[in-house]
């Protein structure tokens, strides 16, 4: 049996800062409102004509991960790709990276867990090391929220907290047993799945149908549908229920966590969870002000710019946690 370590981390945001005063100009919100739900102040969105997608923006922050972990890209022997707002219908992003990096023809997958996207992508790479099967696994989570959200006032309480970015990690075989990635946890709960959702372009929901369905446009699905307070009430509670199970599954205790990243679905969840679980400021991060949520990206973001700033030391033991759309969640417990 092996295990697996992160061995390098990556991130990339386009260049294009849009504030919370950009928005109001396009619909009826405010930087007062969006701040204090959210805590969000600005985001990142890909800007026409920037060359940026889904894919690419992966590619950027994973050839920071590959340089920092030290490997050439031959070296990877799977992509696994995290995200909900794909390129394309098919092919997956995975795919479109193992061609951007010009690796010869390793296996890509994609995950499609949205906010937790990130976390199951992570633990299913770690399988696959862990049964030997591979040695360095590419895993990416990267999102164009702004490429399909309704800018008007009908889709101002989704459009203002989701940006754009991508952030990577290079799983490793770790030569030391104890170090590295000690355990996941992943659930869902499907009875949910229409909570937080967007319903087409799908099978069930086909371009010429919901036109014919909607002349007037009034009623459209392919954009996405969140029922924000119940959102709210059910992450809370399962952010806060997988963190404790990680811990438990390793005989650790919340005072032991030297760093926990939640995934940045809005500042008042993380703040929640802090409180909930008794943690200083300098045990938990946050990056959601600078760029909204970015679903599968924003755990490898937030890790990624944690690390640069020197806030995980080897040793520590590092907690990623999520929660979204399905609903899934999901823990990473990982000692650095
Ligand atoms: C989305 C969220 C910020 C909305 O906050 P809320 O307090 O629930 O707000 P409500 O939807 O009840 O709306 C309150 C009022 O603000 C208005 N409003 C909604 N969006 C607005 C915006 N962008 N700007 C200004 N006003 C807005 C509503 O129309 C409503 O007005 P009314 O009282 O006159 O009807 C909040 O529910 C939330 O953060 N949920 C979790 C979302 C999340 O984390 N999603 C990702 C999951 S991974």
């Amino acid at each position: 049996m092996y295990q697996s370590k992160i061995a390098g981390l990556g991130s990339y945001v386009p260049e294009n800062v849009v504030t919370n005063d950009d928005l109001s100009k396009l619909m009826d919100t405010n930087d007062a409102w969006i701040q204090e739900r959210t805590g969000i102040k600005e985001r990142r969105h890909i800007k026409k004509g920037d060359g940026n997608t889904t894919a690419v923006m992966g590619v950027k922050a994973a050839k920071i991960a590959i340089e920092r972990a030290k490997i050439s890209k031959d070296d990877i022997d799977l992509i696994v790709f995290a995200t909900l707002s794909p390129d394309l219908y098919f092919p997956g992003c995975g795919v479109q990276v193992q061609e951007m990096l010009d690796i010869n023809t390793c296996p890509a997958l994609d995950v499609r867990n949205q906010c937790s996207g990130f976390i199951y992508a992570l633990s299913v790479a770690d399988q696959f090391i862990k049964t030997g099967m591979y040695k360095n696994v590419l895993v990416i989570g990267s999102e164009n929220h702004s490429g399909g959200l309704d800018f008007t006032n009908r889709g101002r309480s989704v459009s203002v907290i989701f940006g754009d970015g991508a952030g990577a990690a290079v799983l490793t075989r770790s030569n030391h047993i104890g170090q590295g990635i000690l355990s996941t946890h992943l659930h869902s709960e499907g009875k949910h799945a229409m909570e937080l959702s967007l319903k087409g372009p799908s099978t069930l929901h086909w371009v010429p149908e919901i036109i014919a369905e909607n002349p007037q446009g009034d009623d459209i699905p392919y954009y996405p549908y969140m029922n924000g307070q119940f959102v709210f009430k059910n992450a809370i509670e399962r952010f806060s229920e997988v963190i404790h199970e990680g811990l438990k599954e390793n005989g650790l205790e919340v005072k032991d966590i030297n760093m926990l990243i939640p995934h940045q679905a809005n500042l008042r969840i993380s703040q929640f969870i802090q409180k909930k679980l008794k943690l200083s400021d300098d045990q938990v991060f946050n990056n959601i002000q600078k760029y909204g949520n970015t679903t599968a990206a924003s755990i490898p973001i937030a890790l990624t710019e944690a690390w640069e700033q020197g806030k995980i030391k080897d040793g520590d033991v590092v907690v990623l946690a999520a929660f979204g759309s399905g609903f899934t969640w999901g823990s990473a417990i990982i000692e650095w």
